[in-house]
């Protein structure tokens, strides 16, 4: 990887809150960092990457889930909702949804501008007529969406199996965030991988071409790079191990030795074996996929999966502000 040709100070414009999230979480007990600081523009694309390989199954299962209940997702939500993703990144499963449901508009919320803004231009361009109205904010609080579409009914899209990431208290929290957004009468379309055996679990984060190994690893070489780091990242190994009792797979980066390093001027060690925690992504049974939407405020109406029931898409309605016991 070559260095950027920035002087010494240039790393202070590295963005506040990577730095932040960098340093106390470097400094906490256990180590962690969160998943979201990955997709740089390098990460984003080894996690192209990673849709693509054998061993990672969600995001193939997942379109051909889609593909197979469009048609059933837009007798449920019905023509001329706005369709409003959460997070912009899904530029091959979004056309399949909006061919499906016949949308007013399509709102994607993205916390980065710079890809808020090209799938934007590249959906639009798909979908003449399609009024595509972004939306630049942080989709885990409630968000105003725009005066445009105040007053159509909205279909919210969470794919991906992007909910993986967080612990089941701020999913819960980030499904209220969503209902409270979208108003009275939505609908939400949400992808979640479901709890299968541990082996194929874990091959899905530690490919033997080592291409999940390298999106790891490149977190390393962000802090190095954007927060003047001096991190030896030949000395840590990516692991991926599967927390049963918490139904999810962890992402890790062991020291493989004794480590010390300085990120923007503060000193760490680590002991060998020590990890710098990376990445959650619970999985969820049939029941738990239920229990999780309607702790959300959300009614599941449908569900739908592959034939060897890998992976879940599910399609639920708001609930009432104030619901019957
Ligand atoms: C984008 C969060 C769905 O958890 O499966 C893939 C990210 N990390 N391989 C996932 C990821 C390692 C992915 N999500």
């Amino acid at each position: 990887m070559l260095k950027p040709e920035i002087e010494d100070g240039q790393a202070s414009l590295a963005d506040p809150q990577f730095r932040a999230d960098v340093l106390a979480g470097l400094a906490r007990r256990p180590r962690a960092i969160p998943a979201r600081w990955f997709y740089d523009r390098r990460g984003s694309e080894l996690f192209e990457a990673i849709t693509e390989l054998p061993e990672y199954y969600p995001t193939r299962t997942e379109t051909a889930i889609l593909r197979e209940a469009g048609p059933a997702i837009a007798g449920h939500a019905g023509a001329g909702r706005a369709v409003v993703e959460f997070g912009s990144g899904s530029s091959t499963k979004t056309p399949i949804l909006l061919g499906h449901v016949s949308p007013s508009a399509y709102v994607p919320i993205d916390i980065s501008g710079d890809f808020l803004r090209d799938s934007s231009r590249a959906l639009a361009a798909a979908h003449p007529g399609l009024a595509v109205i972004p939306v630049e904010a942080d989709f885990m609080r409630p968000i105003a969406l725009p005066a445009k579409v105040a007053n159509t009914p909205k279909l919210g899209f969470f794919p991906g199996s992007t909910i993986g990431n967080m612990t089941p208290a701020m999913a819960i929290d980030l499904l209220r965030a969503m209902r409270t957004s979208l108003g009275e009468g939505a609908m939400l379309v949400i992808g979640m991988d479901r709890i299968k055996e541990a082996a194929v679990l874990v091959r899905a984060y530690d490919d033997a071409a080592g291409v999940t190994a390298a999106f790891n690893l490149n977190l390393l070489e962000r802090i190095n790079r954007e927060l003047d780091g001096t991190i030896p990242v030949e000395a840590f190994r990516h692991k991926a191990v599967w927390n049963d009792d918490r139904a999810r797979v962890e992402m890790h980066l062991e020291a493989t030795r004794d480590v010390a390093f300085t990120v923007d001027s503060r000193t760490f060690a680590m002991a060998q074996g020590e990890t710098i925690h990376t990445e959650n992504s619970h999985k969820y049974g049939t029941r738990d996929a239920r229990i999780l939407l309607r702790g959300g405020g959300w009614t599941p109406v449908g569900e739908w999966t592959d034939p060897a029931g890998l992976f879940a898409i599910l399609l639920a309605e708001a609930q009432a502000e104030r619901p019957a016991p």
